[in-house]
């Protein structure tokens, strides 16, 4: 169980690593605890893409002695182990989805943490009423027996999205979560994200884009050419001046109801 406040969804000391012959992170180390959630906001090639992929094991960083990744107080994790604990939702996903699977089998998938369900996966009577409590809760419902290519971008995100809370993770790790969609599509997202937060679930995003910061995410880490340049509450980090610095632009910060937008300052 988590224990709110206390135990660290993921834990980065000390870390070297390499996007392809890039080398992105040095010394890098960033702790999230549970209970807070956080977005980390930074620039085109800042290193949130490699980020993503140090949590979802798809790299690896520089074996070096005292350095560690730890989800959970785990140094060694797999999808599959992780999926009750911390579901990510990434465009690579996204994109590598099979594109003839059924609305349903694309959220059935998240219990073996596999792409699409085979024959030999077994479904008991208990996780299709999940998942049927699942499509209720975001609305999809009508569209289960859509294949997920036919799908507009904002279904996609919402079939992805029941895919990962078919197990009841603890947090949501997320990589620019409304990047193509429309405004009524980013906005109920958001609401639904918000939502999860407010039922005790850690949110973590990473993006460029401000308007997709909710107003219950408290903290916010600037990342810039793979180095932590800021961290700290909203108010100290989304001023007109961290953000004109971090982003190498003049810029102006409006904010409204808790939400956050920029303009050319
Ligand atoms: N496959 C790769 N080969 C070489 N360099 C890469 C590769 N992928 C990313 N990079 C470099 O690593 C840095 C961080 O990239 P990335 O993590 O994708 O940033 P972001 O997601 O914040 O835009 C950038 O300088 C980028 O050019
Ligand atoms: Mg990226």
């Amino acid at each position: 169980m988590a224990h709110p406040g206390k135990e660290n969804v993921i834990d980065i000391h000390g870390v070297t690593a390499y996007s392809g012959t890039t080398c992105v992170f040095r010394e890098f180390s960033l702790v999230v605890e549970a209970g807070c959630s956080t977005a980390i906001l930074g620039p085109n090639g800042s290193g949130k893409t490699t980020l993503m992929k140090l949590l979802s094991s798809d790299i690896y960083p520089v074996a070096e002695p005292g350095n560690h990744v730890r989800i959970f107080g785990m140094d060694r994790w797999n999808v599959f182990d992780l999926r009750t604990r911390l579901g990510i939702i990434s465009h690579d996903l996204q994109h590598d989805y099979l594109r003839g699977a059924r609305g349903i089998n694309v959220i059935l998938s998240g219990i073996y943490a596999s792409i699409d369900t085979w024959e030999n996966q077994h479904f008991s009577g208990e996780d299709l009423q999940k998942a049927e409590a699942v499509m209720a809760d975001l609305g999809i419902g009508a569209l289960k027996h859509r294949a997920f290519g036919a799908m507009s971008t904002g279904q996609q995100r919402r079939f992805l999205l029941a895919r990962a809370l078919i197990n009841n993770p603890d947090a949501l790790l997320l990589d620019e979560p409304t990047t193509g969609l429309d405004l009524n599509a980013t906005f109920h997202y958001l609401d639904q994200l918000r939502r999860m937060m407010r039922s005790g679930k850690t949110v973590m995003l990473v993006t460029h884009h401000l308007h997709e910061i909710p107003p219950e995410i408290e903290r916010i880490v600037l990342l810039k050419e793979g180095r932590i340049v800021g961290d700290g509450n909203k108010t100290e980090m989304l001023t007109s001046d961290t953000l004109s610095s971090l982003f190498d632009y003049p810029l102006q910060v409006v904010t409204v109801n808790g939400y956050y937008q920029v303009l050319p300052g």
